[in-house]
């Protein structure tokens, strides 16, 4: 009997995570039987369906179609609309990704059911727990069975959490395996001519935690170091919808889009966006993922948040730290300008090769024949009562 895998994604920045697993589990067809569940978080087709097809995600088998709410509501209509899935198919295995509302619901609800839990991207902390997301990874990765980890300090806080050794597997980063699989496309896509650009003579600007753009003060505080480096080399900026009332009320953008120094778009797709930083000066951003595309591509990155949940792109990769303080910001721009910033001698964090899904798969794979032999799959059977 194949092993039953329930794969969840609901965000954005989960669509990257599960395609490489998704197409390595395809080169294993008598090991597994999966499913796709699309929670619904993200459901603006430039947010969800593009990633689909440009990544060959295939349709999810199910789409939850939660939308939008506080988190509460969020989680809650993720943990109802899920619960019958997994009574429905009665999974071995449901495999979660990242650190988003869908991720913590969907394996609250799995692990309530007793079935196991695997988490890619376990283990980062920023320490900060006013950010959602901090909470999401803690919870998730409490009750999760297989932790999947993408750089060292990973395994550090969980074992500090007191997660057992046996559980973590350091594979890699799956976002990269998406990444290398497609930068060559994306270059070709020559996003930068088409829109009036010039290689390395543009910044990119992502902004969208509620820590930076819910609040108007800060925000206008972040525009004042952005609309400084604007002088300097314009800025695209594709906007997530989140962000959306944020501009519109803000007093020192509207100058800067009128001087053409601030480039606004709706959110791109995964290949424009990568062809879009892969021929920038320096990218902006209060993302997490960012922080790590920007240190494989070499491109220096200004991470507009206090803390940061990936500490290798400091210590190995092009990232900068620089906070929400303009002076920071500004000093950060500098020694970008100046070549001071790391990017020459910055390198790849080890297993950030191409490979990490394959690498879980093959983790998955002794896991499964074990629950196999233990007979533990059965359980599939009893869980539904
Ligand atoms: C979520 C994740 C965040 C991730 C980000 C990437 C959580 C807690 N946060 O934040 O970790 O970095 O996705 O984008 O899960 N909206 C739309 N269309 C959509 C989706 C959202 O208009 O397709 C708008 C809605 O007004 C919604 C708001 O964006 O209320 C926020 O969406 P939500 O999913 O709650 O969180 P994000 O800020 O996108």
């Amino acid at each position: 009997m194949p092993f039953r895998l329930l794969l969840v994604v609901g965000a954005r920045p989960n669509f990257m995570k599960m395609a490489p697993i998704i197409h390595e589990l395809k080169k294993h067809p008598g090991a597994f039987e999966w499913r796709l569940v699309h929670t619904g978080q993200h459901y603006d087709a430039a947010m969800s369906e593009i990633f689909f097809e440009q990544l060959g995600i295939p349709q999810p088998d199910v789409d939850l179609g939660v939308g939008s709410g506080s988190h509460a509501q969020q989680t809650a209509a993720v943990m109802a609309a899920f619960e019958p899935q997994v009574l429905e198919w009665r999974p071995d295995l449901v495999v979660v990704v990242g650190d988003v509302n869908s991720t913590l619901a969907c394996a609250l609800v799995a692990t309530k059911l007793q079935v196991a839990v695997a988490h890619v991207e376990a283990g980062l902390r920023s320490f900060d727990r006013s950010m959602p997301e901090e909470i999401n990874r803690m919870l998730t990765d409490q009750i999760s069975d297989l932790l999947f980890t993408t750089e060292a300090s990973a395994e550090e806080n969980l074992r500090r959490e007191g997660i057992d050794r046996s559980k973590i597997h350091f594979t890699g980063n799956v976002m990269i395996d998406t990444l290398l699989t497609h930068s060559a496309e994306a270059r070709r896509r020559g996003v930068c001519e088409r829109l009036g650009l010039t290689a390395r003579q543009y910044g990119v600007l992502t902004l969208h935690r509620p820590s930076n753009v819910d609040d108007p003060q800060a925000f206008e505080r972040l525009f004042k170091a952005i609309g400084r480096i604007a002088e300097d080399l314009p800025i695209v900026f594709p906007v997530h919808p989140r962000t959306r009332p944020a501009l519109e009320r803000s007093a020192s953008v509207a100058p800067l889009i009128a001087g053409k120094r601030l480039l606004l778009f709706d959110p791109l797709g995964y290949l424009d966006f990568l062809g879009l930083m892969a021929d920038s000066a320096v990218v902006l951003t209060d993302s997490g993922g960012i922080q790590e595309e920007t240190t494989v591509l070499g491109i220096p990155c200004l991470t507009m948040r206090e803390t940061t949940e990936r500490p290798v792109t400091i210590s190995d990769g092009t990232n900068l730290l620089v906070g929400t303080d303009p002076a920071h910001i500004l000093d950060g721009w500098q020694r970008v300008r100046q070549g001071r910033a790391a990017g020459s001698n910055s390198r790849v964090p080890p297993l950030w090769d191409g490979r990490a899904a394959e690498r879980i798969i093959g983790v998955l794979r002794t896991y499964a024949a074990a629950a196999g032999a233990a007979g533990t799959t059965e359980r599939r059977v009893a869980t539904g009562t």
